[in-house]
């Protein structure tokens, strides 16, 4: 297991945290790979009853590591040969115990598509969501160019993701995509603590209901797949590689 994602339990809740706090927890094929075997862990483990994700340093993630894109570990998505990433992403939306997330700071990419597939999110004040896609010449991925347009409607969803807007923690509570703005010093045991009482519920009417709540999935996961068909296509074009080498060349100063 990876010590850029940290896994502690506390109690029936396994904890999990993005740790590459230098990088603003900007994600690796190694972290991908640590996440998902998380998600396992949990998915099997009779005593894990919730999931908690967050992030140390300040900062939930920066999205996935642009150089891993510019180094080609996203760009296959078939079955036979998922990429890391998409076998996180396709392990989350199939998840089927309670997921909590705990948001400070930056939440780009996956950082904030992420949280369509969470129940609970708590966010401190300073928190900052932003699905950047298609200024990186790709599209969005983890089915959010499904579920953002159902959760906020397809006019707010095409500011966050064809203009790719930011948008702070308030109005991610306005609109539904975080349960409450909690300081910062208080956010992770708020959200522990949450955890920890969907954790205490009767386990079997708890997850009934969480997979009554999430309906049919068989639209999403289809969509899901088209998404990372055209993901794969995208991050081998020009207009990706020269957004993805404009952000490192900056990065070096
Ligand atoms: N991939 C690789 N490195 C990243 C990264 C990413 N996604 N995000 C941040 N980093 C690195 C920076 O290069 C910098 O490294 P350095 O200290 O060695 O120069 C370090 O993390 C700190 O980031 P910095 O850009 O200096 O922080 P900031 O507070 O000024 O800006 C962000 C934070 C998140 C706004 C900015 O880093 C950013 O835009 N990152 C890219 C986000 C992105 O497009 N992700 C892909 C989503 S699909």
């Amino acid at each position: 297991m990876t010590e850029l994602v940290r896994i502690k339990r506390e109690g029936a809740v396994l904890c999990v945290a993005l740790n590459r706090p230098q990088k603003k927890n900007a994600i690796t094929a190694e972290m991908w790979r640590g996440l998902y075997e998380a998600l396992e862990t949990a998915s099997q483990d009779d005593n894990v009853a919730a999931l908690l994700i967050s992030g140390e340093g300040g900062n939930f993630t920066a999205g996935n590591d642009i150089g891993d894109f510019l180094a080609g570990a996203r760009s296959e998505a078939t079955d036979n040969a998922p990429s890391p990433g998409g076998l996180f992403i396709r392990a989350l939306a199939r998840f089927e115990k309670p997921l909590v997330a705990a948001i400070e700071g930056q939440a780009v990419g996956i950082g904030t598509t992420l949280c369509f597939h969470c129940d609970l999110i708590y966010a401190a004040p300073g928190a900052r969501f932003l699905m950047p896609f298609v200024n990186l010449g790709l599209v969005p991925e983890a089915g959010s160019s499904l579920l953002a347009p159902l959760r906020f409607g397809r006019a707010r969803a095409a500011e966050f993701l064809m203009l790719a807007e930011p948008f702070g923690a308030e109005t991610a509570r306005e609109i539904g995509l975080v349960n409450a703005v909690v300081p910062a010093d208080q956010l992770f045991a708020h959200a522990l603590a949450k955890a920890q009482a969907l954790a205490a519920k009767p386990r079997a009417a708890l997850l009934a209901t969480r997979r009554l709540m999430r309906g049919d999935s068989a639209a999403l996961y289809a969509h899901m797949e088209a998404e990372l068909v055209e993901f794969a296509r995208l991050i081998k074009s020009p207009e990706a590689k020269a957004a993805f080498v404009g952000f490192l060349e900056k990065a070096k100063g």
